[in-house]
């Protein structure tokens, strides 16, 4: 497909270029999932000063042309926050967190939704599917509302956060659950999908999912003036380490930065199918029964594990596990010395720091990829109110 909007959309196995999207975004020659690749001229100059709601102030680099209205919630902008003081706890001086938690839903989920959302309308489509962990079931409820059309999201039956499936109710979605985990809710979409064209899939094969969340890269580049010189992030489906890859690849492309990141991809070590593949060397291979405390990185067979192998290749990055002892000692300790509250899968990157063993100087940037508020069950700590008997015992509270 190679249209008059500037993009064309490649096959990243054999090359081809598709002639149309097709319901489950694979290539109809060798399986592979497809990208999205501009075709258009870019104005570097005015790629980092556009206007626009959220992720859309950089259209120019996004596969829309100018007439088309986004559907938006004026997601991505977030902080870049620096860490210090958990910085100082695992030896390091210059350690961000990009707080997509701060996203209109709470996860980093919506700044792909937007742009997929806003291609879905393009095309008349009437219904959104996904299979989720729940934060990507919140977000598409939320775009679907916003662009009119009907959310249908498939999650596990147990074990998805309450505080997510209560937004995708809340946001008018219907919800369906299947005996198992992730993966066998992406199998029952991929069916319905290739079954019923009525239905539009929204899990992060879609192409168009993959370009918002690129944008990441893009305002990392300018908060901090320069690329970081590793990005380091939860590892689920696979889709956000190979969407921020991609945008870093395009600026480097452009021209705008020289040096690229090394993408650091983090694992449960109970659910951690792309670290035990980059780790043996040896093919990939699904993983069977996923566990672990942090529900949205429950995966046992990332979609996107060609992309992600691929952007921790190029980069020179590397893939690890976390236990979930460490996690969530991560998370208490976030929320704790930093004020940054996030889900357990958000922690893991912060967990992973003090195995790296990166450079003191280096400038890490960990993207906080959910917000804690969705999931106050996992905080690790006890939740004791103490009895406000006399004012002496509030006093005696916080020692001499
Ligand atoms: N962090 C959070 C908070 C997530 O919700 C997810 C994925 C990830 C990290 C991993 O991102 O899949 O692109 O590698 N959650 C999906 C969902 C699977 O359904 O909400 P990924």
């Amino acid at each position: 497909m190679n249209n008059s909007e500037g993009w064309e959309l490649v096959c990243i196995g054999c090359g081809t270029t598709a002639e149309t999207e097709l319901p489950d975004s694979t290539c109809r020659k060798c399986g592979n999932l497809l990208e999205i690749r501009l075709s258009r001229e870019i104005d570097v100059r005015s790629l980092f000063v556009g206007e626009g709601p959220g992720i859309w102030r950089f259209r120019q680099a996004l596969p829309f042309s100018p007439d088309v209205e986004p559907v938006s919630l004026e997601e991505g902008g977030t902080p870049l926050v620096r860490a210090e003081r958990f910085a100082a706890g695992v030896g390091l001086q210059n350690l961000y967190a990009k707080n997509d938690g701060q996203n209109p839903t709470g996860s980093f989920k919506d700044r792909g939704m937007s742009s997929a959302v806003t291609r879905a309308k393009t095309l008349g489509v009437r219904a959104l599917v996904c299979a989720s962990t729940g934060n990507t079931a919140a977000s598409l409820a939320a775009y679907a509302a916003k662009g009119g059309m009907h959310a249908v999201v498939v999650v596990p039956r147990a074990g998805v956060a309450s505080g997510k499936l209560g937004q995708a109710f809340a946001y008018g979605a219907r919800v369906f659950g299947v005996e198992g985990n992730f993966d066998q809710a992406l199998a029952t979409v991929f069916d319905l999908v290739r079954k019923d064209e009525r239905f539009y899939l929204m899990n992060s094969v879609n192409p168009f999912r993959i370009e918002g969340q690129k944008v990441a890269a893009f305002e990392i580049y300018e908060q901090l003036a320069r690329a970081p010189e590793y990005v380091v992030l939860p590892v689920g489906n696979a889709g956000n380490i190979s969407a921020i890859w991609k945008g870093f690849k395009e600026i480097r492309n452009l021209g705008v930065v020289d040096s690229v990141p090394r993408m650091i991809g983090v694992q449960a070590a109970g659910a951690a199918p792309l670290a035990a593949a980059y780790s043996s060397g040896e093919p990939f291979k699904p993983m069977k029964e996923p566990r672990t405390i942090a529900s949205a990185i429950r995966i046992g067979n990332p979609v996107s594990w060609k992309k992600a192998l691929g952007a921790i290749g190029e980069s020179g990055g590397r893939a690890v596990v976390v236990s979930d002892e460490e996690i969530m000692d991560a998370k208490r300790r976030l929320a704790q010395e930093e004020g940054l509250l996030v889900e357990a899968a958000s922690a893991a990157p912060f967990a992973a720091l003090s195995k790296l063993e990166l450079p003191r100087e280096a400038s890490v940037v960990c993207i906080a990829t959910g917000n804690g508020l969705k999931d106050l069950s996992d905080h690790g700590g006890e939740q004791k109110i103490e009895p406000a008997a006399d004012i002496d015992s509030i006093a005696n509270s916080i020692g001499g």
